[in-house]
């Protein structure tokens, strides 16, 4: 079997896209191993579940650096010492520096509840239903110095229903964000993707 791409996720709260990974990785769906669970939030939940799966935990206390760049080299050093070598943003809350995304060019990926270009940022649900949408949906994307702007790798779409709540729609939408999150670090991890200009296209 060939060798099984090592992966770092980073988490800052309950961690279900993380644990669909693991699904998807103890099913044999995915060719990879976890090297460590990053979170810059002590009680993250979904370092719990990293621990349950034996898999290697890290906290670091964002308040515990003078600098934000210093916060993202403690990161990098744990990166590291994994030897990982893709890094799964799972509900990750901060903006990645340049250094970092240049030490993993399009080694890094990202989950987004919302069909970017569409509602970047935080609260994208709720933003989505008052927008008015028809569809909303899930992208998982590489990630660069923006905000949620990185070449798109999948999309799923989510009908918005006339009588959704941002809860039921947060739900409906996560259902698909747990379907393509491990589809589309598959297609990474395996090369089966190249990119041309901002666009992912299949090799
Ligand atoms: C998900 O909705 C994801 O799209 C967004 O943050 C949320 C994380 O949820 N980036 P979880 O921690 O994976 O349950």
């Amino acid at each position: 079997m060939i060798n099984k791409a090592k992966l770092g996720v980073l988490v800052s709260g309950r961690g279900s896209n993380l644990h669909s990974i693991i699904d998807n990785i103890e099913e044999g769906k995915l060719n990879a191993e976890i090297a460590v669970v990053i979170s810059d939030v002590r009680d993250a939940y979904a370092l719990e579940r990293a621990r349950k799966h034996n898999i290697k935990t890290c906290f670091i206390n964002p308040k515990d650096f003078k600098a934000r760049g210093e916060f993202f080299d403690e990161i990098a050093k744990n990166l590291e010492d994994g030897n990982v070598e893709y890094v799964i943003l799972a509900g990750f809350m901060r903006i990645i520096p340049a250094s970092l995304i240049n030490a993993y060019k399009n080694k890094i990926l990202n989950i987004h509840p919302a069909l970017l270009p569409s509602f970047p940022g935080l609260g994208v649900q709720k933003k989505a239903l008052e927008y008015g949408v028809k569809y909303s949906g899930c992208t998982v994307h590489f990630v660069d110095e923006g905000c949620d702007t990185g070449p798109i790798v999948l999309q799923a779409v989510v009908p918005v229903l006339d009588d959704d709540t941002e809860k039921t729609l947060s739900q409906r939408i996560l259902k698909e964000e747990h379907r393509i999150y491990p589809e589309a670090i598959e297609l990474v991890i395996n090369d089966k993707i190249e990119l041309v200009g901002r666009r992912v296209i299949k090799k």
